[in-house]
């Protein structure tokens, strides 16, 4: 048997992401327990799910005038605080830098709702919905310094049909998004993946 995972989950939203997180460690379907959600924004209905849950959670606002090293610090103090050893972004909407990764190296992962590396940044369905392409996805990624880029571990497709409006694809895509980040949570909880020498490696079985 493994241990159980400790996890910090980074938000910015709504939260459909963590909610996905906390019913799977709640169901124990996956070998990990949220220790703490953090939101750069307040008032998010996020916060209201970790709540709900019984998760702490906290807000480290980005303020214009604040150094980003001084902000990612209180991130990863909170984060260590509470044990992490493993940091998922989900939905959180910063760039983390140079000072954060070092301190979980190979131990950020983010959810992403396009096939990476296409479409990367912010609006990524509206980008693929304009683009024509006829089928997009969800991806998994360890985080590096770029903007959703980094070494993939998981992606599901989902089509884009002639009919779809920018709403359908985004809740396909989400419905994907729900079922992928859990799955990659609980293979790196189990050692079944790891990054070494900026690749993703996988556990023979
Ligand atoms: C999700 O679609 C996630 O993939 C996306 O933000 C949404 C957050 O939804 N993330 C990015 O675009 C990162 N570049 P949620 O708050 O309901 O989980």
């Amino acid at each position: 048997m493994h241990n159980i995972l400790p996890i910090g989950v980074l938000v910015s939203g709504s939260g459909t992401n963590l909610q996905s997180l906390i019913d799977a460690c709640q169901k124990k379907q996956i070998q990990a327990e949220i220790k703490v959600v953090i939101s750069n924004k307040p008032d998010v209905l996020a916060l209201q799910r970790a709540k709900n849950a019984n998760i702490p959670a906290f807000v480290v606002e980005y303020p214009t005038q604040t150094d980003r090293n001084l902000i990612e610090k209180n991130i990863t103090q909170i984060l260590k605080n509470h044990g992490v050893t493993l940091v998922v972004l989900a939905g959180f909407m910063k760039v983390l830098g140079k000072t954060f990764l070092e301190k979980f190296p190979g131990r950020v992962i983010n959810i992403h709702p396009s096939l990476l590396p296409v479409f990367p940044g912010m609006n990524a369905q509206k980008q693929a919905f304009e683009a024509g392409v006829k089928e997009s996805g969800a991806t998994v990624h360890f985080v590096d310094e770029g903007c959703d880029t980094g070494p993939i571990i998981l992606q599901e497709k989902v089509p884009i049909l002639k009919t779809d409006t920018l709403e359908d694809l985004r809740l396909r895509i989400l419905e994907k998004e729900h079922i992928i980040l859990p799955k990659a949570v609980d293979l790196l909880a189990k050692n079944k993946v790891k990054l070494i020498n900026h690749k993703v490696h996988w556990e023979e079985s």
